[in-house]
């Protein structure tokens, strides 16, 4: 019998430490914390946590710009308080993988303070340097990810260093060997104190063009549209090389104990996605997948095409994955509207391949506005629209001041949505028909029913317009699971499929037998259905 490894049958649930629990009342999440509410994680029924960035950093990027990759940030604890939160994990049967930043640092690591202080020092390398264009204007026209030139100059050594993101992350040079070796050691620390794995921040961009020749130019590109897309990145992202190095990353994890999980960040259409598992499924053993996320429209017909073809795709023994929702993009529940929720819910966890929930989302939280003037995010300080912080306020744990995320009269690092009091942990756990206690069902069914999580995938097509169906299953076990994602109500005709039981329905009032000929299917309502 086919062995599956944890994060195969199991559920990640991204944690934005800043945001969750603010285990001291300084207004910023933190590992205790987090630790104060492992025991919230276990009944919902996860299986793993991601934790954004937790090291040493200014919090240019805050804690995607690291100073120290084997530290822990004091507003965030210790080391100790870290190993506190591991090991409490552990004892709920719950993993835990950290995000890894390898792409560049932070302008107040050491390495970079080096680097800047001569073009001769021996840590200049580390970093990416070129001189002026013979003008004195910036070396060729990249773009950075959160808007303007991707080029710094700096005025002691006069050359430019190279941000693909804010001007105090610069990019570290992965061509360096020293660069590669010093990394692994990072991850080596982690790995070595339990770490269950990492997600790597923007793995496809960690190699850039040995030429720096300039990017081309999107023709289709319009004010409002995001900054990365004003370019087509062909020469700062995706570049062959970056496969070997993580084909490393991949040999250092795999020689570790139980399982260890490596987990790419990639915006990437899917063509090119699948291509980081890597040609002997030894690159990342998930790259994630945000279709869902990224697509323009939400339909029965984009939904079920765009998961067909990755299915498709995927590289012979290759895991699949789905994402909802993290930090950087709107939130689900904003996205599509509180009418489809329940039906995206129901998608991610009855899905093949391993679901990733962004915190707060089980409770149909929704982006929350942030006025200009707390706009805390660096691209949202240049241009608002492009402001990530609505997705990154407080979790709602109760109708408490500061919603039982900071003690009252505390004033927390972002706003805290002005519905708390009625849209929160405690308020949904004592309705059996909220929104939560959907997520709680279906992550309970996903355990419990192999053909959940192991199952086979195969889409029902003869289903009328605003349906999407398909099958799960695994040996004897049969589940139909049918999503109305459009207004009206429909009638499925299956007679082919006979006759079936629900197992849980959106709603979640209605169960009992059901005729396949004739399956009424009320508008944004789904069911899981046994047959
Ligand atoms: C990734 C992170 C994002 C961060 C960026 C730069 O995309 O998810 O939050 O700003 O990398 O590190």
């Amino acid at each position: 019998m086919t062995q599956y490894a944890w994060w195969q049958t199991g559920v990640i649930y991204q944690i934005y430490p800043r945001s969750f629990m603010d285990g001291n009342n300084d207004g910023v999440g933190d590992l205790n914390g987090i630790t104060q509410r492992l025991d919230y994680l276990q009944w919902l029924g996860v299986d793993a946590i991601w934790l954004s960035p937790i090291y040493p950093s200014p919090m240019a990027d805050f804690g995607y710009d690291i100073s120290n990759y084997t530290d822990i940030e004091p507003l965030f604890g210790n080391l100790e308080d870290f190993d506190r939160l591991l090991e409490q994990a552990h004892q709920r049967g719950m993993k835990c993988i950290l995000d890894f930043v390898p792409c560049h640092s932070s302008d107040q690591h050491p390495w970079f303070r080096e680097a800047r202080s001569s073009q001769d020092n021996p840590k200049r390398d580390w970093y990416i340097w070129r001189d002026p264009a013979p003008d004195g204007g910036v070396p060729n026209n990249w773009l950075s990810n959160f808007g303007g030139t991707a080029w710094q100059y700096d005025e002691q050594t006069q050359q430019y260093y190279l941000h693909m993101f804010d001007a105090r992350q610069p990019d570290l040079n992965w061509r360096n060997p020293e660069v590669r070796n010093a990394m692994l050691d990072a991850m080596r620390f982690w790995l070595e104190r339990g770490v269950d794995g990492f997600r790597v921040d923007v793995i496809w961009m960690m190699v850039k063009d040995m030429q720096f020749r300039d990017n081309p130019l999107r023709l289709d590109w319009k004010p409002g549209d995001s900054n990365e897309s004003i370019q087509i990145g062909v020469y700062t992202e995706d570049q062959p090389e970056v496969h070997e190095i993580i084909r490393g990353m991949r040999a250092l994890v795999d020689g570790y104990a139980g399982d260890r999980v490596l987990i790419g960040e990639i915006y990437l259409e899917a063509e090119k996605l699948v291509t980081y598992y890597g040609p002997q499924l030894d690159e990342v053993h998930m790259p994630f997948n945000f279709q869902f996320i990224t697509m323009e429209s939400w339909s029965a017909e984009t939904i079920r095409s765009c998961v067909d073809a990755y299915e498709a795709m995927l590289p012979t023994g290759a895991w699949p994955n789905w994402v909802l929702g993290n930090h950087d993009r709107p939130r689900i529940a904003t996205r599509i509207g509180c009418d489809q929720i329940r039906i995206a819910q129901m998608l991610l966890l009855t899905l093949r391949g391993t679901p990733t929930c962004y915190y707060g989302d089980e409770l149909g939280m929704e982006n929350v506005v942030v006025p200009v003037e707390m706009i805390n995010d660096p691209p949202g300080k240049k241009n608002p629209l492009f402001s990530r912080d609505p997705e990154r306020t407080p979790m709602q744990w109760d109708a408490s001041p500061n919603a039982g995320f900071s003690a009252a009269g505390i004033q927390p690092w972002l706003p805290i949505a002005q519905d708390y009091q009625q849209q929160n942990i405690e308020v949904e756990q004592q309705d059996p028909h909220s929104y939560l206690a959907l997520v709680r069902a279906l992550l309970s069914l996903r355990h419990d029913i192999p053909a959940l999580s192991i199952g086979t995938y195969t889409a029902v097509l003869d289903v009328p317009e605003g349906c999407f169906a398909f099958l799960r299953e695994h040996e004897e076990q049969r589940l139909l699971v049918v999503l109305n994602c459009s207004g009206p109500d429909l009638e499925l005709t299956l007679p082919r499929l006979g006759q079936g039981h629900i197992l849980l329905a959106t709603s979640l009032d209605r169960e009992g037998k059901v005729e396949l000929s004739a399956l009424q299917l009320p508008a944004n309502e789904g069911y899981i259905i046994e047959l």
